[in-house]
């Protein structure tokens, strides 16, 4: 897939390239002839990522106001300027009720989730901006345009939805497009851990999915990969959900579910 308009030679940069879907993206956005900047709190792990393919790696802490416009200016001095930004940092949330829920908690997700995606791409799109050229895509969740049991972490992601809106309106003139791409139930390491301690039922995550299966975080890669890509060059402000049928498929309980396979 190299040589596709747009993206070979071009630098990106991937907040939470060291695991799960933003590891994805870096190896596809590598693959496709970016030079790769893997960004994540995780150094090790995202060292490790970014060698194996032929990539830079940064640490990064998202939600670090006081230093992450200036870790931003630092990737940009030694490897040059950034022209893709995939923001896929975050943290999922345990489903909690209203009673037992910590407000330590909601503001960890927030901060991370909601506060670390504006952060981070506030600095890279204000940057992209002063040259008149960029795309950006956010990671938001299927958990942000439903109802779900996660407090914060809805929200935070319905949130995330919104400010791609906004952020694609403010830095048009500027060139630079905004997406976000909405992964359903994505087998990471993130969703694997949930399903190791009890936290998520992966036989009921795709039996209430239309095509009866979970997402692999190479279909939310290559959602990711068109919207940064020329071919989206008329797109920006769009949210575009990947996530197996999910969001059409559970209203149909009300209705004794799905039909099966002809
Ligand atoms: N896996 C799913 O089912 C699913 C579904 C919907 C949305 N998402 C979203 O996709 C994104 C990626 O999730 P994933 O499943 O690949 O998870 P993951 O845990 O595999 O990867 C997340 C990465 O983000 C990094 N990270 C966490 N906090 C950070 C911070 N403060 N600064 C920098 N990096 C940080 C972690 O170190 C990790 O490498 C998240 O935003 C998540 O909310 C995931």
């Amino acid at each position: 897939m190299t040589g596709i308009r747009g993206v070979a030679g071009q630098v990106a940069l991937v907040t939470g390239g060291a695991s799960g879907i933003g590891e994805c993206c870096a190896r596809l956005l590598a693959g496709r002839g970016a030079t790769v900047v893997v960004a994540d709190v995780n150094f090790a792990r995202a060292e490790q990522v970014a060698q194996s393919i032929g990539g830079h790696a940064t640490r990064l802490d998202i939600t670090d106001d006081r230093r992450i416009a200036h870790e931003i200016a630092n990737v940009e001095k030694q490897i040059g300027p950034l022209e893709i930004g995939v923001l896929s940092a975050g943290v999922a949330q345990v489903p909690t009720r209203t009673e037992d829920y910590q407000m330590s908690d909601w503001d960890r997700i927030i901060d991370i989730d909601l506060r670390g995606a504006y952060l981070s791409a506030a600095a890279i799109g204000n940057s992209m901006c002063r040259r008149g050229r960029g795309s950006i895509v956010m990671i938001g969740s299927t958990a942000g345009l439903r109802s779900v049991p996660l407090h914060a972490y809805g929200p935070a992601k319905a949130a995330v939805i919104a400010m791609t809106a906004n952020l694609a309106a403010e830095w048009g003139r500027s060139g630079v497009r905004v997406n976000c791409v909405s992964p359903g139930y994505t087998l990471t390491p993130m969703l694997q851990g949930m399903i190791e301690r009890g936290e998520r039922d992966p036989s009921i995550m795709e039996g209430d999915s239309a095509l009866g299966r979970l997402v692999e975080a190479d279909d939310v890669a290559r959602a990711v990969g068109f919207l940064i890509s020329d071919e989206a060059s008329a797109i920006t402000g769009v949210n575009i959900p990947v996530e197996a049928g999910w969001l059409s498929a559970t209203s149909w309980h009300t209705y004794g579910g799905l039909p099966p396979a002809r």
